[in-house]
C-alpha cells in the first residue's frame, strides 16, 4: 500500500532559511501593486493622498523589508535610493537615508508626495512665500516618528525643508511621488526669495528585485506537494 509522506529536502530547507533571513520584499511588492491598482482607477488627488497614505502607513508599519544596500547613510549627504519606478512613471518609491544632522534645502515637488518614516524620526518644516517674495517657515516643524506618514502637493502645500530629527543616528523615510521624481524639474529656494531649478538624482544604480517569487512559491510547493513512495 502506498504511503503519502511529506519530505523536507535539504534544498528546500536551505530555501526556507534563506527566506527567513532575507528582507521581506513582498511588503514592497504588495505596496507598489496596490498603488498601481489605485492609480489605474484615475482617482482625484484627495483620494490618491488618502488611500496612498493608508497604503504607505501599512508599508512603514514593519521594518523588515528594506534591503541593507538601500539603508546606508553617507557622511557627505543624505542618500536617495530608488526602490521602484512605475513603468508609466506614474509614481516612484524612494528610500531617503539621513545621516545625523543632515537636511535638504527648501524645495518643492510639483507633484503629490507621501513621506512615511521607517526608522528613526524626521523633521518637516513647511514654508510659505511672503508678500515681499521671501520664504518664511509656516507654523512649527512637524516631527514624524517611525510609522507616521505626511503628504505634500501643490494644492496641500508643496514647499518644505526636511531633516533628520536625530542628532546621533541615521533615520530612514520612504518617499512616494506622483511621478518618476528623478525626471521632474523642480526648484530649491533660498529664504531671501531666489530659486534655482534642479532635478534630483538617485544614489543607486541597481534596484531591489521585487519580482523573483520563486522562493516563496517553492516553499508553498514543499508544504503542499506529497511525495509518494511505494
Ligand atoms: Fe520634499
Amino acid at each position: 500500500m502506498a504511503a503519502t509522506v511529506y519530505i523536507a529536502s535539504s534544498s528546500f530547507v536551505e530555501l526556507e532559511n534563506t527566506m527567513n533571513n532575507s528582507p521581506n520584499l513582498a511588503r514592497l511588492r504588495d505596496f507598489v501593486q496596490a498603488l498601481a491598482a489605485l492609480l489605474q482607477r484615475h482617482p482625484a488627488e484627495p483620494d490618491i493622498i488618502a488611500q496612498g497614505r493608508a497604503l504607505l502607513a501599512q508599508l512603514v508599519a514593519h521594518d523588515d523589508w528594506l534591503p541593507d544596500a538601500y539603508a546606508q547613510p553617507n557622511p557627505q549627504r543624505y542618500q536617495q535610493y530608488l526602490l521602484h519606478a512605475d513603468a508609466l512613471e506614474r509614481f516612484s518609491v524612494v528610500s531617503f537615508v539621513w545621516g545625523p544632522g543632515q537636511c535638504t534645502p527648501i524645495h518643492n515637488h510639483t507633484v503629490w508626495g507621501l513621506i512615511g518614516v521607517l526608522r528613526g524620526a524626521e523633521l518637516e518644516q513647511p514654508f510659505a512665500r511672503a508678500d515681499d517674495g521671501r520664504w518664511l517657515p509656516q507654523g512649527r516643524p512637524h516631527t514624524l516618528l517611525a510609522g507616521q506618514v505626511q503628504a505634500v502637493s501643490p494644492t496641500l502645500g508643496d514647499v518644505h525643508r526636511v531633516s533628520n530629527a536625530l542628532a546621533d543616528q541615521a533615520s530612514i523615510s520612504i518617499h512616494v511621488y506622483g511621478a518618476n521624481i528623478g525626471a521632474v524639474q523642480r526648484s530649491v529656494f533660498l529664504e531671501a526669495g531666489t530659486s534655482k531649478p534642479f532635478v534630483s538624482g538617485y544614489s543607486n544604480t541597481t534596484l531591489p528585485n521585487l519580482w523573483d517569487r520563486s522562493a516563496e512559491l517553492n516553499a508553498q510547493l514543499r508544504a503542499t506537494t506529497p511525495f509518494t513512495r511505494p
